[in-house]
C-alpha cells in the first residue's frame, strides 16, 4: 500500500515536473492586445500563426486583429493616420522599415524606443547591421522587423509557359518581343493589378533601365528625378504597359496573381508574399507548380523591404504589445511566420529547412546580391514622395507621357526634400 502511494507521488510529482516549464512559460497579462495590419483574408494565415504562438504565451490576453484589406496597405495606412492623429493608437501597428516609419511616425516623434528590449532579447547582434539603421535614428531603434521581402520578382506557371513556347525573359527587350505573339494567342503577357501594383511594377522596370547605381542615387538625392536615365525609365514602363490587362484598376494583387494561375495571363512582376499565396492557399509547389526569376534586366539585385511592428506613445495595453514584439522579434515566431508569408526570417539565425524552394532561392540571394529599396513598399522615400508618386502614376497611365511623369517627379522630390 505504502509502495502504491509512492509510486503515485513520484508519478504526480514528475507530472509536475513535465507540466513546470509550460507553466513558467505562460504570462499573467491580461486585458486586450490590438494588433493593426492590412494581413486580411488570403494575406492572414501567416500573421495568425504569430498570433497563435502568443496566446499560448499569454493565455490571459484577448487578442484582437484588427485588419484593413487592401494590398500594400493602400487603405490600412490611411485608417492608422486618422486614428493616431486622433490620439487612438492601436497597441501595435504594422509598419514599413525605412522611410515609412522613420519621416512619419518616428519624426512626429509617436513611437516608443525600443533599444531596451532589442538589448534584453539579445536583437542587436541577431538582425543585420544594415536592417537595424533602417529602423532607427541616433535617438533610437523604432519597430522589430518581421520578414524581409523581395519585390522584384517575375512568376509564371512552367506548364503553361511551356505550352505556349517561351521562355521567362531575362531582359525586357526579351518580353517585348515574346508579348505579341502571347497576345496574339489572346493570352494577356503581364497581368497588372490596381494602382499600387503600377509602382511596384515600376519600380522593377526603373531598377532594370537605370541600373542599382543610378536608384540608389536617385534617393540620395545625386540623381535627379528628370535626368534622361529616369524618362528612359518611364519610356520602358509605357512599352511594358501596352501588354498589360485593361481591367487592371479593378483587381487586387491576388487576383492578378489569378490571372497567371488561371492561364489566362503568362507573367506578374509582384513581390514574393505571390510566394505566399500560391504555395499557402493555392496549395501549389514552388518550381512545379508555379515558376519564378528575378524580374527583367534585374538579376543579381534584391529589391528588399521588411515589414515591421512598432509600440506607439499611448499604446492602451503597452506590456502586452511588449510581449508581442517578444513574439516577433524571436526565432520561433519569425520561423512560423515567414515559411507562410513567402518572405524570410529578417534574422540571421533562420531555421532554412524550414522553407520552402522558393524561400530558400531568395535567401540565398539576399545573402549575396546587391540590396536595394522599394520605393513602393516604404523603403526608400517618405510618405509625401510615395503618395505624390501614386498621383503622378494616375496621370501617366491617362497620359503616358515620360517627360511630363519625369518632371513632376522631380517636383515632388523638392517638396518631399529628397
Ligand atoms: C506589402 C507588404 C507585404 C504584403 C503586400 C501585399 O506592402 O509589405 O507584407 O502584405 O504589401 O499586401
Amino acid at each position: 500500500m505504502k509502495k502504491a502511494f509512492a509510486k503515485m507521488l513520484i508519478v504526480f510529482a514528475a507530472a509536475l515536473l513535465i507540466g513546470a516549464p509550460q507553466a513558467a512559460q505562460a504570462s499573467d497579462l491580461k486585458g486586450e492586445l490590438e494588433i493593426f495590419s492590412w494581413w486580411a483574408g488570403d494575406e492572414g494565415p501567416a500573421l495568425e500563426a504569430l498570433i497563435d504562438i502568443y496566446k499560448k504565451e499569454n493565455p490571459g490576453v484577448k487578442v484582437i486583429n484588427a485588419t484593413v484589406t487592401g494590398g500594400s496597405g493602400v487603405n490600412a495606412q490611411a485608417v492608422l493616420k486618422t486614428r493616431m492623429l486622433g490620439g487612438e493608437p492601436p497597441d501595435s501597428f504594422q509598419v514599413h522599415a525605412g522611410q515609412e516609419l522613420i519621416g512619419t511616425w518616428v519624426k512626429a516623434d509617436r513611437m516608443e524606443d525600443l533599444t531596451p528590449l532589442f538589448k534584453e532579447q539579445g536583437w542587436l547582434n541577431v538582425f543585420p547591421e544594415g536592417l537595424i539603421k533602417l529602423i532607427g535614428t541616433d535617438k533610437g531603434i523604432w519597430s522589430v522587423p518581421v520578414n524581409i521581402h523581395r519585390s522584384n520578382v517575375m512568376w509564371y506557371i512552367p506548364a503553361n509557359l511551356k505550352k505556349w513556347g517561351v521562355e521567362p525573359p531575362k531582359t525586357w527587350d526579351d518580353f517585348l518581343a515574346i508579348a505579341p505573339k502571347l497576345k496574339a494567342e489572346g493570352v494577356v503577357p503581364l497581368a497588372l493589378a490596381q494602382n499600387w501594383t503600377a509602382n511596384h511594377l515600376w519600380e522593377s522596370v526603373a531598377l532594370a533601365s537605370m541600373g542599382a547605381d543610378n536608384w540608389d542615387a536617385l534617393w540620395s538625392g545625386k540623381l535627379s528625378f528628370d535626368s534622361p536615365e529616369v524618362v528612359k525609365a518611364w519610356e520602358l514602363f509605357g512599352k511594358v504597359l501596352q501588354y498589360t490587362n485593361s481591367d487592371a484598376p479593378s483587381l487586387s494583387w491576388q487576383q492578378a496573381t489569378d490571372m497567371v494561375v488561371d492561364g489566362r495571363a503568362a507573367f506578374n512582376i509582384m513581390g514574393d508574399w505571390a510566394a505566399g499565396y500560391m504555395s499557402t492557399t493555392k496549395k501549389l509547389v514552388p518550381g512545379e507548380g508555379y515558376g519564378w526569376i528575378a524580374s527583367p534586366g534585374t538579376t543579381g539585385t534584391f529589391m528588399f523591404l521588411a515589414d515591421s511592428f512598432g509600440l506607439p506613445k499611448g499604446a492602451p495595453h503597452r506590456a502586452n504589445a511588449i510581449a508581442w514584439l517578444k513574439v516577433l522579434g524571436s526565432k520561433q515566431g519569425s520561423d512560423a511566420f515567414n515559411p507562410l508569408k513567402g518572405s524570410i526570417s529578417a534574422r540571421k539565425d533562420s531555421d532554412l529547412s524550414k522553407y520552402n524552394a522558393y524561400s530558400q532561392s531568395a535567401a540565398k540571394d539576399w545573402n549575396s546580391n546587391r540590396v536595394v529599396g522599394s520605393l513602393a513598399h516604404g523603403v526608400a522615400a517618405n510618405d509625401t514622395f510615395k503618395n505624390g508618386f501614386a498621383s503622378i502614376m494616375e496621370m501617366f497611365l491617362k497620359t503616358k507621357n515620360p517627360q511630363a511623369a519625369a518632371k513632376a517627379c522631380a517636383q515632388l522630390a523638392k517638396k518631399a526634400g529628397i
